[in-house]
This record gives C-alpha cells, structure tokens and sequence, in this order.
C-alpha cells in the first residue's frame, strides 16, 4: 500500500509515537493532519529519547520529507523551540526536510491564554481538562475566519489587516473576562521576528504531496489524540477542537480521500483517559479516586501525559468504543499496545456493550443523559503470569495473553496487524505490514 494513517483508536496515548516512528522507516513523507502542540508522542530509539508535540515522528529518522499539513493549528515559537531542543539531540532539520503547509492556522498568545482563563472560570461539571495550549481557540479563529495563517507572515500590510481583525473579536472578548486589550504593536513585532524562522519552511504542501503520491512515494499520514476526543465522534464537549478521524488526513493536508491506502488503529490494552469527560470502564473507588486496579495499570503503565503531566484515568478495554472508533475510521487492522501493563492480572475484563436502563447497547449512545445512565457490560476472562514484555513473536506471548488479543479482534470486528511489546521500536510482532502491496 502506497499512503498509510495512523490514528488513536481511544482518547489519546495509546503509543502512537513509537508505531509512526516504526513505520517511518518505510515511508518517504510523514505527515501531521490534525491537532497541534496538545499532542506528546515519546520515541525512544537506540535508549535515546525524544519527546515531540508539534513536530511530526518522522524527523527523528534521516532522509525523509516530515509535513505540517493545514488541518494543524501551529504554534510558531513552540516550534522553533521544539527544532531547537531536538537539533541539540543530533536531529537534523532543514526546510529539505520539514515543510508547513502555507494556509496552517496560527496559535497566537492570546489563544492559550484565552482556553486556560475559561478552564479556570469553569465550574464543575463543564470544565475540559484542556492541555491549556490555545488549541480550541486557535481553530475557533480558523473557522470564524479570522486566523492568521503562515502565508499571511510573508507581507507586512496583510499581517497587520489579519492582526487587526483578529484583534476586533478577542478584544471584547477579553474585556469580558477582565483581561487587558492586546498589544497590537508588541504582537506585530513578535510576529514579524518569527516569520523570518518560519517563513523558510512554509510551502504549498498539497501541491508536493500530491506530486510524491504521483511519483509513487509512500506517505504515512500522523494522527495525535484519538478518536473519542474527534469534535465530531467524540464524546463532545469533552473533546478536542478538530477531526481526529481518518477523514481528516485528506483535508488536513489536500489530497483525495482516495489516495488513502491503509488506515491503522492504535489501540492500547486497557483504556486511559486525560481530562474530564465521560469514561464507562474507568476503575474507580466509592470517592472518585482510582481503585486498586485503576492504580496497579496507572503505575505500570507510567500513565502521565507527556504533554501536561497529569495523571491519567485508567480502565479496562472498552471493546465496544473501538468497535465503534474502527467503523468511524474505517481501520483495516490495529496495532495492540501495552499488552505488557496486564501482565500478571488475575483475571482481566472487557466491556462489550452497556446497560441503558435494561437495554443492551453495542455503541455509546450520544445523548450526554444517555452516556450517564450507561454501565458497562463487562466479558471476564483468565490473566497470565508469565511477561509479555518485549516479546517478538508469536510463541513467545503464553497462551493466555494469544486468547486475550484474539478476543480483543473478534468484539472490534477488526484483526491484529501489529502487536507492540515495549517502548523499544524493535519489540513489535509483525502480523500485517500496512505499507505491503
Ligand atoms: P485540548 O486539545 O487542549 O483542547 O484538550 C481537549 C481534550 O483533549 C482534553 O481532555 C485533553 O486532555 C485532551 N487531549 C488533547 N490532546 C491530547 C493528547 O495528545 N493525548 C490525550 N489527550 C489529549
């Protein structure tokens, strides 16, 4: 298969990193469609880690073509940061190897500090649980059409006429929540002084991938988030600000929806959750803290995000929302993750659909009354006690762990091409290869 996405199958975090970095190898461009620096996606190659957020995986791996496609909203000085600090790892970046998509909407300062001054007057019960980045904000401005895009920084009169009418809105605005009116001057000059950093990588970016798909280059597309947090399929309001499905790899960088080859789900083996929002399987005491089980896949599983550093929620494989994450991405195989975290569980459970006031569902319904009312449904089966970790085949997974996995296809409806075993890029069972003919 020539173009290959990758998305989160759950709410984010399910290892994505380390499987885009994995199949980079393979692929001649790496693109990022959607999302912005609110993503964390850890690699670790050779012991080396590196922590990237706006960045796509594939600039870490040499010779290849990484994207920031339109459907990113970027912010320009956490990206030169971003360069700055893996060019002192010995990662080499250079307008040959990284291009921004010319119409990429900004994030301004205004935007973060927009979302946290919200999150902050929020009360209980409507609070997101934001990374606090300006994301939300930032595509708000996108669709008001009011954003001030990368190509706007190359000319000093259309600058200031995109400043001014961004600034018509969030004055206001900001007027309303107590906070200062924005510099106008001081933000002109912030900007002019990036663009000369940014301005170099800027390109019509659709126009070369569409050129690499016709001279048969391999393009592997990068999802951040996961599909529970979509704007649209997600469980909304408690999600983020664009489309996180696979639809979104056409329109986040402008190619035919039919350029798209392979769509890989990355599903991790139990289920986390950063922010608030509703969460069936989460595994929680009478007090709302994290029972014994929740606290046994938080510790082994280093759940913190990478981004923000909050703890994650944790809970048990929620079938039933992949199933549905799989239809609505239309993933031909998933990678399975962090089958190590369950290692040495007595008995494991799975949820396959939930009580809704004495009716079985097979999907989470909608309504957000609805979504409360629904208990999960819950599948038990026999752990192992043997390590998983690090395995690299089939035989050496015990046959307990084998029944878990092939359980775990058959209630997504969807097959196993990919099992990761650890951090390590090696430590990966090949079943499938998306990017085979
Ligand atoms: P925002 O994207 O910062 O607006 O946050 C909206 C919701 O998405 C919050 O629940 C965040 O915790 C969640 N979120 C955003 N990015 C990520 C991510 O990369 N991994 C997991 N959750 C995320």
């Amino acid at each position: 298969m020539a173009n290959v996405v990758v998305v989160g199958a759950q709410w984010g975090d399910e290892g994505k990193g380390k499987i885009v970095d994995w199949l980079s190898e393979r692929a001649d461009v790496i693109a990022r469609f959607q999302g912005g620096h609110n993503a964390g996606h850890t690699l670790v190659i050779d012991g080396k880690v590196y922590k990237l957020h706006a960045l796509p995986s594939g600039v870490v791996r040499g010779g290849k073509l990484s994207v920031i496609g339109n459907g990113v909203v970027l912010d320009p000085w956490h990206l030169i940061n971003e360069i700055a600090t893996v060019r002192e790892q010995g990662v080499e970046i250079s307008p040959e190897t990284l291009m921004i998509a010319e119409n990429t909407p900004l994030i301004l300062p205004f935007h973060g500090e927009l979302d946290r001054a919200r999150e902050e007057a929020a009360s209980k019960g409507t609070k997101i649980g934001t990374t606090g980045r300006g994301i939300g904000p930032a595509y708000e401005d996108k669709v008001g059409r009011r954003a001030i895009r990368v190509a706007d920084l190359a000319d000093a009169a259309t600058l200031e006429a995109r400043v001014d009418r961004a600034l018509q809105h969030h004055d206001p605005l900001r007027k309303g929540l107590g906070v200062e009116p924005i510099d106008r001057e001081a933000l002109i000059a912030k900007l002019t002084d990036i663009a000369k950093e940014i301005l170099p990588y800027a390109a019509p970016v659709w126009k070369v991938l569409n050129e690499k798909r016709k001279a048969g280059k391999r393009i592997l597309f990068e999802g951040a988030q996961g599909a529970l947090l979509d704007i649209d399929f997600g469980t909304y309001p408690f999600v983020t600000s664009s489309n996180v499905i696979a639809g979104q790899a056409a329109t986040g960088v402008g190619i035919g929806p039919g350029s798209i080859d392979y769509v890989l789900g990355i599903v991790k083996a139990y289920t986390t959750r950063v922010g608030e929002g509703p969460f069936p399987t989460e595994l929680l005491k009478e007090d709302g803290t994290p029972d014994a089980d929740g606290e046994r896949l938080g510790t082994r599983g280093h759940e913190f995000g990478t981004t923000t550093g909050r703890q994650r929620r944790c809970g048990w494989f929620d079938a039933a929302l992949v199933r549905q994450t799989c239809a609505t991405s239309g993933i031909k195989g998933i990678c399975l993750t962090k089958l190590d975290v369950l290692d040495g569980f007595e008995t494991l459970k799975i949820c396959v659909g939930y009580d809704l006031d004495g009716e079985r569902l097979d999907y989470l319904p909608t309504a957000a009354d609805q979504q409360a009312r629904c208990t999960p449904i819950y599948e038990e089966m026999d752990g192992w006690s043997e390590t998983t970790e690090g395995a690299r085949s089939w035989n050496d997974l015990p046959a307990n762990a084998v029944k878990y996995v092939k359980r775990v296809e058959e209630l997504i409806e969807c097959p196993v091409a990919l099992l990761s075993t650890s951090p390590e890029r090696e430590d990966t069972i090949l079943v499938t290869d998306p990017f085979a003919d």
